[in-house]
């Protein structure tokens, strides 16, 4: 195997909650009369629950007292998870079930690296609660990405070094922190900028990268 571990993201890799937090921040901006669209919302992946909304109340050119943020951010949240509240195991894709159970079935180590911090929650609602082999998330770091901190937990937690691990990111500021920690990444959809190791169109194409077979 050419890698030991694979850290995945999870919000837009492993699941489309993506587009729950797309809404959720949709909702809140509307609320300031700041228009956000798909554009905006690529910069917001990755990225911590307040630098999101810092990147949104600058494409608006709203100055807020630090309470009034604070209570955006909650007020985000709550929407956001009421989002999560209709998720089921059926939204796990059948292709990222299957690509997970193989590359587990290769031997090869799996983890979860997100800067959320609603990440167990929704590994609980996709029935994913005990499947991964570590779990590095937005409770436990001080800086999100494009700081490695997240993803280099995950390799700690895990016991393999960074060198040997790959990462799955469908952001920006993700693949530019798997090269700060030093490690590969695979870039899913169009927001993941020029830097990574590999692309991929289909989940199921980790399972030849983690084998070597792909470049
Ligand atoms: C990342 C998302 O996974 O988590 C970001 O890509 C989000 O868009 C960040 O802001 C923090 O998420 P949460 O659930 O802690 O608000
Ligand atoms: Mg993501």
């Amino acid at each position: 195997m050419k890698y030991q571990a694979i850290i995945f993201d999870l919000d837009g890799v492993i699941c489309h909650t993506d587009q729950y937090h797309y809404q959720a921040w949709k909702q809140m901006a509307d609320g300031l009369g700041i228009a956000i669209d798909e554009s905006i919302n690529d910069q917001l992946r990755g990225v911590s629950r307040m630098a999101s909304l810092e990147i949104i109340l600058k494409e608006g050119g709203v100055q807020l007292p630090e309470e009034e943020k604070q209570r955006l951010a909650a007020q985000k949240n709550e929407l956001y998870r009421s989002l999560l509240m209709q998720m089921t195991p059926a939204d796990l894709p059948v292709e990222v079930s299957e690509t997970l159970q193989a590359l587990r079935d290769a031997g090869i180590r799996l983890a979860i690296g997100s800067s959320s911090k609603n990440t167990v929650m929704i590994l609980e609602r996709l029935g994913l609660g005990d499947f991964f082999d570590a779990v590095s998330d937005g409770n436990q770091i001080t800086h999100s990405k494009p700081d490695p901190e997240v993803f280099l937990l995950a390799a700690d937690l895990l016991g393999v070094p960074a060198k040997d691990c790959l990462v799955v990111e469908d952001a920006e500021a993700g693949i530019r922190a798997a090269a700060a920690g030093g490690m590969d990444a695979a870039g899913i959809g169009a927001a993941v900028g020029d830097a990574c190791t590999y692309r991929i169109g289909r989940f199921s194409e980790l399972v030849q990268i983690a084998a070597g077979d792909k470049s």
